[in-house]
């Protein structure tokens, strides 16, 4: 088990689109098991490689239900849209303690490959559907406070600023709480 560290809001990776995987290897499948595994360490419900310093089209989404189960996306795209969209509030990992409420569309379908490098696709609606977009949108550099108003975002940036204050850099260590706390 392999918990690697995360990077924060500030970090220029988190920016940049990231490259497709050429082939499915015995590296690639290593990054997903550490993406899982930081993400259940850090309690999140997705993540996306460039989360952890690794500029490439890979990310995970486990939401917690039996099915579908656990996604693991490698150079994922979205291939249809539902017209319908929802608001609902998200966050993020590598912008702690912020939250915004996002509209998007509620039902996609994503195409991928799987972790042996086979290609899928899977519908996905709701709190899935939402948590799939949101790490595609890592992928592509871009972050949950993009699609909120100017405004709203402008506000956030600076709570995030203001409860960064006196931290150097933007890496974050992730510990897994101690069994048995709640
Ligand atoms: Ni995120």
């Amino acid at each position: 088990m392999t918990i690697r560290r995360l990077h924060l809001l500030g970090s220029p990776v988190l920016r940049q689109p990231s490259t497709p995987v050429a082939a499915v290897d015995d590296e690639v499948r290593r990054l997903v098991d550490d993406l899982f595994d930081t993400m259940h360490a850090a309690k999140g419900v997705g993540l996306a490689a460039n989360q952890v310093g690794v500029a490439r089209r890979v990310a995970v989404v486990d939401v917690g239900e039996e099915f579908p189960p656990p996604l693991v996306l490698v150079n994922p795209r979205i291939v249809k849209l539902s017209d319908a969209v929802e608001t609902a509030e998200e966050g993020c990992l590598s912008i702690p303690d912020i939250y915004g409420d996002v509209e998007r569309p509620l039902a996609v379908t994503v195409a991928a490959l799987d972790r042996d490098g086979q290609p899928y696709s899977v519908e996905l609606s709701g709190f899935k559907a939402r948590a799939a977009q949101h790490e595609i949108d890592h992928l592509d550099g871009i972050l949950f406070l993009d699609h909120l108003s100017a405004v709203k975002r402008h506000l956030l940036v600076a709570k995030w600023k203001k409860a960064r204050k006196g931290q150097a850099g933007y890496l974050k260590e992730v510990t897994p709480e101690p069994a048995g706390e709640l």
